[in-house]
């Protein structure tokens, strides 16, 4: 039997620190072999824990001199076992002086001060500190940071912490050195250093209240042509939480630096933002509308977090959605503001709900469904997930939702005014949002205590001669592991409803006109609204802008549906009775696909359907962009989800089929529709010329579906012509997709223009692993080229992962292959980059949703997994949880 199982953390358990710092002064001599971390810490008794033992966490680091008020501490008077010191006995106020070693250039886990590129770079949330040296590591601990950084000078002439730059200077022997000085109390994860050869972009900026603010974007030689867009996203970020929440950069510098090894999107270190490369680089040869869009949200949702995160933190992890839940909100609407149009809003909505629907449902119904504010851990790095980030961000929209805009802000407001520079708890956002409202928020907390998706039924009745609308709202919610049983939600419920002409009508609720769109409150199990004078029969929009995060279900017809799809005034609603439209039609062919073995021969699809689709085509009243998020089909995992015993192929046949004979029924109109979207000129990632291009490479990528001479030749053209990479890498995409021998020739043409770009290389990775095409041999085969390495977390997440979680039909291989790379790829990964193989071991989450045959052979590949002696405390929680 193992004997290191291990730890549960649980919430409960919590306990305030001992000792609280007040003030850290770090100095490294960074050598990538070894570098030498000087701690000096003066700490004082917190006299609300009680105790005079001083805990402190470190990891990987060897320990070389200990002293506590100037004096040497012997060995009887501390433990070093299990990554903690302990003091045994200190007196109140305590000078520690902690010499220790780290080895950058062995550190494969990027946490903690790691070497990419010859460059040194640290991330320290959420627990990486300890990696560097000895502390008190959690962020309830807040103290101010003094950092003496010294290198050599030609090979690190950058050397950059958090704050601001106090002096710098040569040393001998060709070093040199920069102290920084950081005026903010922070916690240890936000602690961050660059020690590097690098450029920037910089520019002062000047702030609202008449201050100027230093502005830098670093990055690697030979990439200053991609910064631009991030700087300008940048100052956007900062100009729009000054005029939407009166919130000030507090410092006289901001710095972004971009890395390619990076475990996550970015990181919001105090001043010293640390990026992945994929989330600063950009220019239009290079990255897509999409990597556009992605760069200047996650640079709002790290300049964000400068506010709420970091002057306002979490007292422990299990609140880490106290800040990422609202960040994530506030990067939304800032995305939205951007674009400013009531249609583009609701695109940007449309994308958070097909996000919350492709990844958090599933997570929220699988085994590692947790809380927004979880209650347990075996290790937190598997915690940073889409419940506690989108799910999060729901939860925080619904105050805005109950309270409106200025509602929510005078919560904002109230929330700063409380606790500001204190470390709190996701309870506090809360009552600071009922506080500043006058409301009762009790029952809302089960938003953040109760893991999985609450279910929402609704009833509608219309009476003749009352001339009434009698809604009934219904909610259960499935049990979740340790959840057998559920309390009712409080349920913001956005309702419209529509006469026969596709108009709202004013609702009236006890007498109080509501308006077009009613926000009902549902806080039982089962409730009833009655709308008064309703003179015909309406056709209800319930969930008006996915008011709740909630799974709807209602007795919709095709014709409701028919009608929502073509008038709903809701643009979110009238998406969603499209993707219903397609979502029952799917599982039909699906059904039929399986019955017949999946040959496919003889599905049918229905004219109603095809006609539907054909109007919002061509319908040049709405938005190229809304109307290319209404032809796109829902994913085949999402459909998977809807199934029990699920066969991939069969999904995949089913969708592959409506795909083609949208290309071949409407060929015309989205040949037409091609030409009418295309954007000459100079490119620009603006919204509305990414929606005319989106629209304009969905009909290109159903016309190949079903291709012939003329769409394989207009996808080459695009693909040769083409002046961006958002047309170059559609075109490509439609090409492999089409299975043309031309496929090969454009993936090669492709390598050899971009090989000097590890961003378009990730790509064309991507896009073999992801084509169904693309099978186990091939991924394989992938993987000898010389350009791939699984140390790159970016690199071995565009071909391993993109093949285990975009690919389902070859990942499903009957034969159990696909299962198989897996095992062997997450033991793999896990030696060199456990949160990196722990994301990858997520893959296997829905197993027991397949077809009994793949059951059996998923179980055995995540038992092989769980089999492996050694594995990271990361790995092994997913994939116990996976089996239990
Ligand atoms: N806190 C980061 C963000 O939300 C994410 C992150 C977590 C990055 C852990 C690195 C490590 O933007
Ligand atoms: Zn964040």
């Amino acid at each position: 039997m193992r004997t290191d199982t291990p730890q549960t953390i649980y919430r409960k358990d919590y306990n305030p620190p001992t000792y609280l710092v007040d003030t850290v002064e770090l100095g490294f001599d960074l050598d990538p072999a070894r570098t030498v971390v000087a701690n000096r810490l003066t700490l004082r008794r917190n006299p609300a824990a009680g105790g005079r033992a001083i805990e402190l966490h470190g990891e990987e680091i060897e320990l070389v001199a200990l002293r506590l008020n100037g004096k040497t501490l012997a060995g009887a008077d501390y433990t070093l076992a299990d990554n903690r010191l302990v003091i045994h006995e200190a007196p109140d106020d305590v000078v520690l002086e902690i010499e220790s070693v780290c080895v950058p250039e062995q550190n494969t886990t990027l946490s903690g001060l790691y070497v990419s590129n010859g460059n040194f770079f640290t991330q320290c949330e959420a627990e990486g500190f300890r990696r560097i040296t000895y502390f008190p590591d959690r962020p309830d601990v807040m103290a101010k940071y003094t950092v003496m950084l010294r290198a050599d000078k030609a090979r690190y002439p950058v050397l950059l912490s958090n704050g601001n730059l106090i002096q710098e200077g040569d040393l001998d022997d060709g070093r040199h050195y920069a102290l920084w000085e950081d005026p903010f109390k922070k916690p240890s994860y936000l602690f961050a250093l660059v020690a590097a050869k690098l450029v920037c972009q910089e520019e002062t900026f000047r702030l609202a209240d008449g201050r100027d603010a230093l502005l830098q974007v670093w990055v690697e030689d030979g990439n200053l042509d991609k910064t631009d867009y991030a700087m300008q996203s940048l100052k956007h970020s900062i100009r729009w939480d000054e005029e939407k929440y009166g919130l000030e950069l507090d410092l006289d510098r901001f710095m972004i630096v971009a890395t390619s090894d990076f475990n996550m999107g970015a990181m919001e270190n105090k001043g010293l933002n640390i990026f992945n490369t994929k989330f600063v680089l950009a220019n239009p040869r290079v990255a897509t509308d999409v990597d556009f869009q992605g760069i200047e949200a996650v640079v709002a949702h790290e300049y964000f977090h400068n506010w709420t995160g970091n002057r306002v933190t979490c007292r422990d992890w299990f609140q880490l959605s106290l800040k990422e839940g609202l960040t994530v909100f506030r990067d939304q609407e800032f995305t939205a503001d951007m674009i400013g149009t009531d249609t583009g809003r609701a695109v940007t909505r449309i994308d958070q709900v097909r996000t919350l629907r492709q990844h958090q449902f599933p997570e929220d119904a699988g085994p590692m469904a947790h809380p927004v504010r979880p209650d347990s851990f075996v290790e937190i790095n598997n915690f940073y997930t889409v419940t506690v980030y989108e799910k999060g961000a729901e939860v925080v929209r619904m105050y805005q939702t109950l309270f409106g805009v200025d509602g929510f802000r005078k919560g904002m407001d109230l929330y700063f005014e409380r606790h500001d520079e204190q470390a709190v708890e996701c309870d506090d956002f809360r009552r600071a949002m009922a506080d500043a409202n006058g409301r009762d928020l009790t029952q809302f907390e089960r938003w953040y205590s109760q893991a999985g998706t609450p279910v929402l039924r609704f009833e509608g009745r219309w009476d003749e001669t009352a001339h009434t609308y009698t809604l009934k709202l219904i909610q259960s919610c499935p049990p979740t592991p340790g959840q057998p049983q559920k309390l009712p939600f409080h349920i913001p419920v956005a309702v419209g409803l529509l006469d026969a002409a596709g108009n709202d009508m004013r609702l009236v609720v006890d007498s109080v006109d509501r308006g077009a769109t009613a926000v009902l409150e549902l806080t039982q199990a089962e409730q009833t609204f009655v709308f008064t004078d309703v003179k015909e029969q309406p056709v209800a929009s319930v969930l008006r802008g996915f008011s709740a995060p909630v799974v709807l279900q209602g007795s919709y017809t095709d014709a409701d549906l028919l009608h929502l799809f073509s008038h709903d005034s809701d643009p979110v609603n009238r998406w969603e009775a499209g993707q219903r439209l397609a979502m029952s039609r799917l599982l039909k062919l699906a059904g039929e696909a399986a019955a017949k073995g999946n040959s496919g021969a003889s599905l049918n699809l229905d004219e109603t359907f095809i006609e539907a689709m054909r109007k919002v085509l061509v319908d040049e009243t709405l938005d190229p962009a809304f109307r290319e998020q209404a032809l796109l089909l829902p994913s085949e995992g999402m459909v998977a989800e809807q199934i029990d015993g699920v066969d991939p192929l069969a999904v995949h046949i089913a969708r592959q089929f409506i795909r083609a004979d949208i290309g071949a029924r409407l060929r015309g109109e989205l040949l037409a529709q091609y030409e009418a979207n295309l954007t000459p000129g100079a490119y620009s990632p603006d919204a509305a010329s990414a929606g005319k291009r989106a629209l304009k490479n969905i009909a290109l990528s159903y016309l190949n579906a079903a291709p012939d001479d003329e769409s394989v030749a207009l996808a080459q053209r695009q693909f040769d012509e083409a002046d961006n990479m958002t047309d170059r890498a559609a075109a490509l995409g439609a090409l492999i997709a089409s299975r043309v021998p031309e496929a090969a020739d454009a993936l090669d043409v492709f390598y050899q223009e971009f090989q000097g770009e590890a961003l378009v290389v990730d790509k064309w990775f991507m896009m073999q692993a992801a084509a169904p095409t693309t099978d186990v041999a091939a991924v394989r085969a992938l993987m000898r080229h010389p350009a791939f390495t699984l140390r790159n977390p970016n690199r071995a997440r565009s071909l391993v992962a993109a093949f285990c979680m975009n690919n389902p039909v070859q990942f499903h291989a009957p034969d159990g292959s696909g299962y198989a790379f897996w095992a062997e790829q997450v033991i793999a990964l896990d030696a060199l980059n456990p949160q990196v193989a722990s994301r990858l071991a997520r893959a296997m989450d829905r197993w027991r949703r397949y077809a009994p045959a793949l059951q059996e052979q998923m179980k055995a590949a995540l038992q092989r997994v769980a089999g492996q002696g050694k594995l990271s405390n990361d790995v092994r929680e997913v994939v116990t949880k996976a089996l239990a």
